[in-house]
């Protein structure tokens, strides 16, 4: 057995209807503990290769498994987290009670999820709103709740759709910085879609780049800046190197993208 948390092997996706090739002949492994950056132009298929990673679309053709198990059983197992581009919460659920969500389903006893809900909510920096409703946050402290949810029972792998892209820079570095933090603490395996090139290089372990339609993978490029990342690795010349060279190979790939 390989020891990939995720293993795509010559996945293609075709929505027939919309006679649309969405994902052509993907071939990639993840390892464990990897940060893994997906960036391409808009519409070459990021959502689409993380959703059939996440069995919630099925491919046309070629295989996903999930730590060694088809997806769809991972799935059923409970082997990962996800967290789209908008937060997904429930209105009439407080704060700690969306976080708790997961482990309710997951059948933990009510002291284990209090104590669980307590450490996550100190983890993003929410102590004090476990009782506020998600229409009383800002949208980055609601995407903070979402992250908190997606971590809490540890899942093996955290699947992430653009999750920062509508906030603010500012907010969008600082949540950067949190979200590394769970990564190293939780030990957890991250794939991330963005269309940011430079979150992509602070954040990855590799990058992948994918060419417009039909999506494929045209460039990896590994990121071997040191870890943990600070706030200081943005400014450090080989993270503007990295910078560049996932740009050009975005340019090769044929992206439109800055
Ligand atoms: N359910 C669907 N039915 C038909 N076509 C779809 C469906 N989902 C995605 N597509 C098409 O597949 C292609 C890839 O879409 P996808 O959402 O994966 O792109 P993306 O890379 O995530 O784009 P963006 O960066 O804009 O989010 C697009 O042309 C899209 O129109
Ligand atoms: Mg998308």
């Amino acid at each position: 057995m390989s020891d990939s948390v995720v293993s795509i092997s010559g996945l293609s996706k075709t929505f027939a209807k919309a006679d649309i090739t969405a994902l052509d002949d993907i071939s990639l492994e993840i390892g464990q503990r990897e940060f893994v950056s997906l960036i391409g132009p808009s519409g070459c298929g990021k959502s689409t290769l993380l959703r059939a990673v996440g069995d919630i679309v099925e491919p046309t053709a070629g295989s996903v498994e999930v730590n060694g198990k088809p997806a769809r059983r991972a799935r059923l197992d409970g082997d990962y987290g996800i967290v789209f581009q908008a937060p997904v919460l429930y209105d009439w659920r407080t704060v700690a009670k969306n976080i708790a969500l997961p482990l309710e389903m997951l059948g933990w006893d009510r002291a284990r999820r209090v104590a669980r809900v307590k450490e996550m909510v100190e983890l993003v920096d929410l102590a004090g709103f476990e009782d506020h409703h998600p229409w009383q946050l800002s949208g980055g402290m609601q995407q903070r709740v979402s992250i908190a949810r997606a971590f809490s029972f540890s899942p093996a792998l955290l699947l992430m759709d653009e999750p920062f892209g509508a906030l603010d820079e500012m907010t969008r570095e600082r949540l950067n910085l949190e979200l590394l933090r769970l990564w190293l603490e939780t030990e957890s395996t991250v794939i991330f879609v963005t269309h940011s090139i430079s979150e992509a290089v602070f954040l990855s372990t590799r990058v992948v780049v994918m060419s417009a339609r039909p999506g494929r993978v045209s460039a990896i490029v590994p990121i071997d800046l040191p870890q943990p990342r600070m706030a200081a690795t943005r400014e450090e010349a080989r993270f503007f190197e990295l910078v560049t060279e996932v740009r050009e190979a975005l340019h090769a790939g044929g992206a439109d993208l800055a």
